[in-house]
């Protein structure tokens, strides 16, 4: 029988949750239900969100694009607010990268970018370099190409017959070192296994996929910025693509506008989507070299990339996505974003100590914490348990599993974090009674 009487089919949801809430409207950092509960969005919507719900100046901007042009066929046609999108997307971009190809969430973007790595390679008269490298514990998106990229998991396990063969590396791990080193004592050895695959097999890589710094939905890992540059340095070395998605990272979350940039790295492909628009419309964009443009320029018409969608650099998108990057033109978003971090840092320390708290780990906007548990992983029994007390508590929190992590809205205040860290607190208390 079904729970919805309107037989919604929801995301990531199992017939046998609880029913949905009904939301009425959103504001800042609160969701509105129609049941009169308000309650904190501290996961940004699925990490969309950036300046806080509805914000006025994208809503505004939004309206306005909406009354002039809606959307025209992006094949053949141009519009203002696409051109704006660019030329500011490739001011505040890692050095190098400026040709932007529009699509429409982040695993499109993914798709496009893999795409494009393996149509260089083919264009150069080089088609044996047709092979991906991937990261243990990645999460590139649900699309075919994306499932082939991201790691095992629940969410690929049933369709392992459609994915597509890559090889895979070492991620930076390090509270679950796969190495078995430790960070204080550690030269980064994780890197050896991708050197010794480059030394041997670069000649048949097309590309390697990373996400910069944080792998997100593989359990809010935080990298040392040395393992990024360290692709980096070997992917030059062996003439292979780096592809950086900043779907999730990107536009501030991690403390500077793209994770690359912390580590002073510019890839070769950057997939960006999520905040594009400040959590308003769905938009993605996958930012390339010259180097990689030019390969599709000019000569046979097979030469040309054959991917688009419906669509593709929708006016009313790019015109959200402008008015967000005006936002972090004109008010103090670093400066929310680095408070939001304080917080971070001061109460992950104290939360640390806690005997069921196994890691904790923060970078930017993003703080996180591994509990000990007797079944790690996604499908952890505590996480509907924790996910039910903590909306009891007027908190949205979606831990990964046995990861519990904050990753709210720039807008939030320091004493609505606090709150949700005190309710993360008493939750801990609750921990082993809950998992039981
Ligand atoms: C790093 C990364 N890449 C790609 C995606 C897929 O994005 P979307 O859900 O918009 O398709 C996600 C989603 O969480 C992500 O975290």
């Amino acid at each position: 029988m079904s729970t919805s009487p309107l037989q919604i089919w929801h995301p990531f949801t199992q017939n046998d949750d609880a029913p949905p809430l009904r939301v009425r409207s959103a504001s800042g950092v609160y969701i509105d239900t129609e049941d009169g509960r308000r309650i904190i969005d501290a996961i940004s919507s699925w990490w969309v969100n950036i300046h806080g719900h509805s914000h006025p100046a994208i809503a505004a901007a939004i309206a306005k694009q909406a009354a002039a042009l809606e959307h025209v066929i992006f094949a053949g046609f141009t519009h203002e607010p696409a051109e704006e999108l660019v030329t500011r997307l490739r001011s505040v971009v890692p050095a190098g990268l400026e040709h932007v190809f529009f699509s429409d969430d982040g695993s499109t973007a993914v798709e496009v970018a893999l795409k494009l790595a393996i149509q260089y390679w083919s264009n150069l008269g080089r088609p044996e370099k047709h092979r991906i490298v991937a990261l243990e514990h990645a999460y590139h998106g649900d699309t075919v190409g994306a499932m082939s990229v991201s790691d095992d998991s629940p969410f690929t396990a049933a369709f392992d017959s459609l994915r597509v063969p890559v090889l895979r590396t070492h991620s930076a791990y390090c509270y679950r070192c796969p190495v078995g080193k430790n960070r204080a004592t550690c030269s980064i050895e994780c890197l050896d296994q991708l050197r010794n695959l480059l030394e041997e097999q670069s000649g048949a890589i097309a590309a390697i996929i990373v996400e910069p710094l944080l792998q997100a939905a593989g359990g809010m890992i935080v990298h040392p910025e040395e393992f990024l540059a360290g692709v980096r340095e070997l992917a030059t070395r062996h003439d292979v693509l780096l592809i950086a998605d900043e779907v999730l990272t990107g536009f501030g979350r991690t403390g500077k506008m793209f994770a690359c940039q912390r580590a002073n790295v510019s890839p070769d492909l950057m997939c960006v989507s999520k905040g594009i628009t400040g959590g308003f419309l769905a938009l993605a964009a996958t930012i390339v070299t010259d180097r990689i443009a030019q390969a599709f320029r000019g000569g046979a018409r097979e030469r040309a990339f054959f991917h688009g969608h419906s669509y593709t650099g929708n006016p009313i998108a790019c015109a959200a996505a402008n008015a967000s990057l005006e936002i972090f033109a004109t008010e103090p978003v670093f400066m929310r974003i680095a408070a939001i971090e304080r917080v971070h840092i001061e109460r992950l320390a104290k939360l640390s100590a806690h005997p069921q708290v196994g890691d904790v780990r923060h970078i930017g906007s993003i703080g996180a914490l591994e509990l000990d548990v007797a079944d790690p992983g996604y499908l952890s029994a505590l996480r509907p348990k924790l996910y039910q007390f903590y909306l009891s508590r007027g908190v949205l929190l979606r831990p990964l599993g046995n990861v519990v992590y904050v990753l709210p809205p720039y807008a939030i205040t320091p004493a609505e974090l606090n709150f949700v860290y005190d309710v993360i607190e008493e939750s801990l208390s609750l921990v082993s009674a809950i998992s039981n």
